[in-house]
């Protein structure tokens, strides 16, 4: 702990002292390198040596707007709150499993890389603000709960990248889709567990669509451990979500990639025919989206369909 201490004294030190652009072998006892320029500094070859970011005089650290350090923490950076004006930080592969984790006080952010962090939660988006972010990335970590409710704040987020996570569950997913400018969600694994995948009720997709119809707007969701029916109402509720709206709904999300319905529950008959119904005022053309690609399903006769083939040898 001493040791921590007087290598963050040390840092301040140094940057305080340090007037030139360009910096190199910047911080000793440390295999670092650093890169300064009028408004970045990117940290370099640290290879987890550092307890937290250098810090520069005041006037110097204000005009910061970009900080890349990757593989350089062993911890959250205290020091954050030194550069309350940085837009892009780019924090992957340091080591980041705490507890504490502030952004209170970056609040212009627009692009997070939080990639292979060995973070276990979603940061509580939902505390800091951070209404301009539009890049969130939070792949290759140890996150199992997807909670929506901490994002919903992102009003200005386009991407957000859970690749890789073991999640066992996503809880509000209507509020992710419901974000009004988002235009991707990675949901793919290698190792995911996620069983459990609450549908939406035919409410919550009928409000959805009514967002979604005054954007005009595509979400391309990329999952390889849930079907679209698994987060669908059941088919005997299609009624209760007018053809419009539902028409809004796959024509939104007609860029999406879903696993198909090899397994139980495999569809009956009557489900088959009510996506037939849904999915018939769509598309005709001989590009299928990924969407139709996916949204498979097998009979009890063992029989595969997909859906928009079945709909068109009619
Ligand atoms: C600083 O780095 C930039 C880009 O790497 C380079 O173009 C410039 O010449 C360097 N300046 C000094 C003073 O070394
Ligand atoms: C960082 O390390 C790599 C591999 O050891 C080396 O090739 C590269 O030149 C180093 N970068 C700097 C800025 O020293
Ligand atoms: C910061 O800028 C202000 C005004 O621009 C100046 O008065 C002050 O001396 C500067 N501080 C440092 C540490 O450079
Ligand atoms: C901060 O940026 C302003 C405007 O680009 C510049 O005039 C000033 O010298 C910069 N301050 C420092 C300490 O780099
Ligand atoms: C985040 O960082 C990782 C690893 O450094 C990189 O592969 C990835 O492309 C970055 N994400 C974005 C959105 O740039
Ligand atoms: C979608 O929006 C258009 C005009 O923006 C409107 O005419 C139409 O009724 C809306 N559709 C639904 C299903 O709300
Ligand atoms: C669909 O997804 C692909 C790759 O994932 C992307 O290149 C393309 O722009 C997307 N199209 C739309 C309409 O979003």
């Amino acid at each position: 702990m001493c040791k921590v201490r007087q290598l963050l004294i040390f840092l301040s030190c140094l940057f305080t002292l340090t007037n030139s652009t360009n910096v190199s072998s910047c911080i000793s006892n440390t295999p670092c390198k650093c890169l300064l320029t009028e408004d970045s500094f990117t940290l370099l070859n640290c290879s987890y040596s550092l307890p937290d970011l250098p810090l520069f005089n005041s006037n110097t650290s204000l005009n910061i707007t970009k900080i890349i350090a990757r593989h350089a923490l062993i911890r959250w950076p205290l020091h954050l709150c030194g550069y309350s004006n940085i837009e892009i930080l780019d924090l992957s592969g340091s080591y980041l499993d705490a507890q504490y984790m502030d952004l209170s006080c970056v609040s212009q952010l627009l692009f997070l890389n939080l990639s292979n962090t060995q973070i276990r939660k979603i940061p509580n988006f939902r505390r800091y603000g951070l209404k301009n972010l539009q890049t969130l990335d939070l792949s290759n970590n140890q996150i199992e709960i997807l909670d929506g409710s901490l994002l919903r704040s992102l009003n200005n987020l386009v991407t957000l990248n859970v690749e890789n996570n073991p999640l066992k569950y996503i809880d509000y997913f209507d509020y992710i889709l419901g974000l009004s400018s988002l235009e991707s969600i990675n949901l793919m694994s290698s190792s995911s567990t996620l069983t459990t995948k609450k549908q939406l009720s035919a409410i919550q997709w009928a409000n959805l669509a009514h967002k979604w119809n005054s954007s005009n707007k595509y979400i391309s969701i990329r999952t390889n451990t849930f079907s679209l029916q698994s987060i669908f109402p059941n088919p005997d509720q299609f009624q209760m979500i007018p053809l419009d709206l539902m028409k809004i709904i796959f024509q939104t999300l007609s860029n999406s990639t879903f696993t198909t319905l090899f397994s139980t529950p495999s569809c009956n008959c009557v489900h088959l025919r009510n996506y037939q119904r849904v999915f018939s005022f769509t598309y005709y053309n001989k590009n299928l989206s990924p969407l139709y690609q996916t949204t498979t399903c097998i009979l009890p006769n063992g029989i595969i369909h997909a859906l928009f083939k079945v709909h068109v040898q009619f």
